[in-house]
């Protein structure tokens, strides 16, 4: 951040969400030239984030949309999406939300459930159109993060179990109104780890095989999202190696003539591009602790509160970003919101500079699931945002 950046940012009212575009820009461009190499397709997950001038940014790129509610399939072709590049995943669709994805004729459902299978063949036949679909399947490989965002063991909610498969191939079957074009894949969010990826491959060939010997040579195969990014250090590698993920797929995936492969990422997007920026209110000055107490709290990012999660916290002032700070000056803060909620705690015994009420407090790699996941919870000031250019 240059100085002038940070003087304009110190006239902004806070807490607000600052979005470096540029940066957004270049990881977008990163990612679709890494999955160009092999013709992969990527969806924006746009529940990540959905802020207009990101999601603009990201449709004028090229990638298609990966949505979980009605609301966010019309947001996504507001907002420059072409309708037959949107998936549309949830394991609770209701009946509005599947008549808006049929009318917009989007790329496919991700089904979830038989019952749900059952209830697109019915509107989609009402309607006298025919819906595509996915079959999410459920494969049981863990995904070692943390497990609230784990979705694919056999106790997670989604998709579809293993034993239901062949019910779903007897309703399309019988049904005019469904066409199978994708088997779909997810098991969880922030994974780190590729080896996950690895095993997720082996079993998607061996579903691939399962459906093949019963007549189906499935178009799509969309493996989902997940790709975690370094909360730790979001400068040092603010762009994830998108490269190496992809390759991974090309390596162990075994694909049958004519197999596109698809992806949904959300968070390795848009996540290092956002920083919530807040003030200082007050210091105190506790028995056991210091605690540094901002305008921004869970309110504004629930994800510390939530998952335990780490966001890097910065103190930002003129010459003291990124470089080393002159340490006999560091105290150690616990650093929380104004919420009457103990969990609301951005970071404990955070080493930094002194700080005064006033300063600007920077929590970092906050642009997905940071906004998104905002509430109302105490009635709070509206949020600013900042748009670096
Ligand atoms: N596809 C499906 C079916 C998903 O459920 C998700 C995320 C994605 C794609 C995108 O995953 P990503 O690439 O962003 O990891 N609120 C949590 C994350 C929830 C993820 C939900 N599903 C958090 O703040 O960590």
């Amino acid at each position: 951040m240059n100085e002038n950046t940070l003087e304009k940012l110190k006239k902004e009212q806070t807490p607000l969400y600052y979005y470096d575009l540029p940066l957004l820009k270049e990881t977008v461009e990163v990612a679709k030239n890494s999955a160009d190499r092999f013709d992969y397709t990527i969806h924006y997950a746009i529940k990540a984030n959905n802020n207009p001038k990101i999601l603009k940014e990201i449709s004028s790129l090229g990638l298609g949309a990966d949505c979980v509610s009605g609301k966010e399939i019309e947001l996504a072709i507001e907002n420059g999406f072409d309708s037959h590049s949107i998936v549309f995943a949830g394991v609770g669709k209701t009946d509005r939300e599947i008549s808006i994805a049929l009318q917009n004729n989007i790329l496919a459902f991700n089904v979830e459930s038989v019952q749900e299978l059952e209830v697109i063949a019915s509107i989609a036949e009402s309607l006298s159109t025919k819906a595509c679909i996915a079959l999410r399947i459920n494969p049981n490989v863990d995904a070692k993060t943390h497990h609230y965002i784990t979705t694919g063991l056999d106790e997670n909610k989604f998709g579809i179990m293993m034993h239901e498969l062949d019910n779903c191939l007897a309703i399309i079957k019988n049904s005019t109104s469904l066409e199978l074009v994708g088997l779909h894949f997810h098991v969880g969010s922030q994974i780190t780890d590729l080896n996950v990826y690895k095993r997720l491959c082996i079993k998607v060939n061996e579903w691939n095989n399962y459906f093949y010997e019963r007549g189906y040579n499935v178009p799509i195969l969309n493996l989902g999202g997940g790709l975690g990014i370094n909360y730790c250090e979001p400068d040092e590698e603010s762009i994830v190696n998108f490269s190496n993920f992809f390759y991974l797929f090309h390596q162990f995936l075994e694909l049958r003539e004519g197999q596109k492969v698809h992806f949904e990422l959300g968070r390795s997007l848009v996540a290092n591009c956002g920083t919530l920026v807040s003030r200082v209110l007050y210091i105190k000055n506790g028995i056991k602790k210091n605690f540094a107490i901002l305008d921004a709290g869970m309110t504004e990012l629930l994800r510390p509160a939530l998952y335990q999660a780490y966001h890097k916290v910065e103190k930002w002032e003129a010459g003291n970003i990124a470089e080393e700070t002159n340490e006999s000056n560091n105290i150690r803060y616990d650093i929380v919101g104004p919420i009457c909620e103990s969990s609301d705690c951005f970071g404990k015994d955070v080493i930094l500079p002194k700080l005064e009420r006033g300063d600007l407090i920077a929590i970092r790699s906050a642009g997905a699931y940071g906004e998104v996941m905002a509430s109302r919870y105490n009635l709070r000031q509206e949020l600013n945002y900042f748009y670096k250019e």
